[in-house]
């Protein structure tokens, strides 16, 4: 991998403004009567139909078509909410590009190549990944599938990534399509079963946080399903929420829970399970690699649902649509595939054993300027310190059986290849 970073170029200012860079994704409503459209319809759902899974309530909130955060959101502004690592410097985007070329060369760089990403944000990574792509030559039959949600994102991708695009019908497997800076196109899906079947490189960063759980309790009587009610315990004009427990068993708990489960609070992401199996079915049947990088745990994690607004934690209840919701990813239910999978090992392994340390040197020896080099080395350390993202956030990464040969002989840069 070295070798192949050791080609790439180092322009002189490798750091994204550091201070826009910091605040992602500023939230613009319209008026003040779409600002309590979500907590308004939540409302009116517990009063129809009583209190509802975190689940239900994650959904509403991050993708509600009318109002959920994710949908319609402005890029860059003073005041965004949570930061993350493509955004932050171009060397993330180039390891991952550069992990994705060395592994895909090993399996003798099948084409035609898609390259997949789930959950694209602004389009940095797969920008990052098509410029590195492109300075290799290796996009000759190569095409960019983006599976987003938000129509708003989308836009934002688009200007980022392409020259040109257009719309197809909400309806179709491809909503939208261009072609990129770089000469290859570009398909918008709305879910991963939309892509076509072919040898695809799929990676997924801070995708699978954002997908919905269930959360369950241990209590004297077994574990019971948190669900979201009403707080009808203030008068307010504002709807109030508040956390409750199931008294019967939900159908969820039934399903989503291990007979062997001890923890005293469980979250289960059902859309992770299945997501995760689609990849691995993808990866089985057309070929591929899969690159998975999120805040997570191997089945250990407990109480991870929280909510981030400019960058503070808040309560996930207030003023819903106005902030983050997330949970850790159990990678334990990712492993479950029956493909190869590397990891979770956490970012700081792999991006240290990838050659980070060897990149960040060969840019930083290009500047002049000292705080253009203060902001690379802060970057670095964003990416790699285990208080920022070094330690919490995880790697794993997914390999058809078939190419355990080619493994056993190279194993995969970042990863340890132990009894895989
Ligand atoms: C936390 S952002 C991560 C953005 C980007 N990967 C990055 O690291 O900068 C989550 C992304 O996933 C998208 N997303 C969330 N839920 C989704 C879903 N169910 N299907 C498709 N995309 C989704 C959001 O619109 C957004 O692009």
């Amino acid at each position: 991998m070295i070798l192949i970073l050791s080609r790439l170029r180092s322009p002189k200012f490798p750091v994204r403004n550091l201070n826009s860079l910091r605040t992602y994704y500023n939230v613009k409503r319209k008026s003040a009567k779409e600002e309590n459209f979500l907590p308004k319809l939540i409302h009116q759902k517990i009063r129809a139909k009583g209190p509802m899974t975190v689940a239900e309530y994650m959904k509403e909130v991050l993708t509600n078509p009318v109002a959920g955060y994710y949908m319609h959101k402005d890029m860059f502004g003073d005041s965004g909410d949570f930061v993350t690592s493509p955004e932050i410097t171009q060397m993330f985007g180039e390891i991952i590009a550069v992990w994705f070329l060395n592994e895909w060369q090993k399996m003798g760089s099948p084409r035609p190549v898609q390259i997949v990403e789930l959950g694209p944000g602004r389009g940095t990574l797969s920008n990052d990944i098509l410029r590195v792509f492109s300075h290799f030559k290796a996009l000759h039959k190569a095409s960019l599938h983006l599976v987003e949600v938000s129509p708003t994102l989308s836009d934002v991708q688009a200007k980022q990534l392409c020259i040109e695009t257009t719309p197809s019908p909400e309806s179709s497997a491809v909503y939208r399509r261009g072609m990129s800076r770089h000469g290859i196109p570009v398909f918008w899906h709305k879910q991963l079963e939309d892509v076509p079947h072919s040898f695809s490189l799929i990676i997924a960063h801070e995708f699978f946080d954002a997908l919905p759980i269930h959360k369950f309790h241990k209590t004297f009587n077994g574990y019971k399903e948190v669900l979201i009610d009403i707080d009808n315990s203030e008068e307010g004009k504002e709807p109030k929420f508040r956390y409750t427990l199931a008294r019967h068993e939900t159908p969820m708990s039934k399903v989503l829970l291990k007979q062997d489960e001890t923890r005293e609070h469980v979250e289960v992401s059902p859309d992770t399970l299945a997501i995760s199996r689609t990849i691995c079915e993808r990866v089985k049947q057309s070929g591929g690699i899969a690159l998975i990088c999120d805040y997570g745990h191997d089945g250990s994690g407990t109480d991870t649902f929280r909510a981030f607004k400019k960058h503070q934690q808040v309560d996930p209840l207030v003023m819903p649509g106005t902030a983050d919701l997330t949970a850790d990813v159990d990678f334990r239910l990712i492993r479950e595939g029956g493909v190869i999978t590397l990891g979770p090992t956490t970012q700081k392994n792999f991006l240290l054993k990838t050659g980070l340390e060897y990149r960040f040197k060969s840019l930083a020896k290009n500047i002049e300027d000292k705080q253009q080099l203060e902001n690379l080395t802060e970057c670095y350390n964003f990416l790699v310190d285990d208080d920022k993202m070094g330690e919490r956030f995880k790697f794993c990464a997914l390999f058809p059986e078939t190419a355990r040969k080619i493994l056993n002989k190279v194993s995969v840069v970042g990863f340890s290849w132990g009894n895989c």
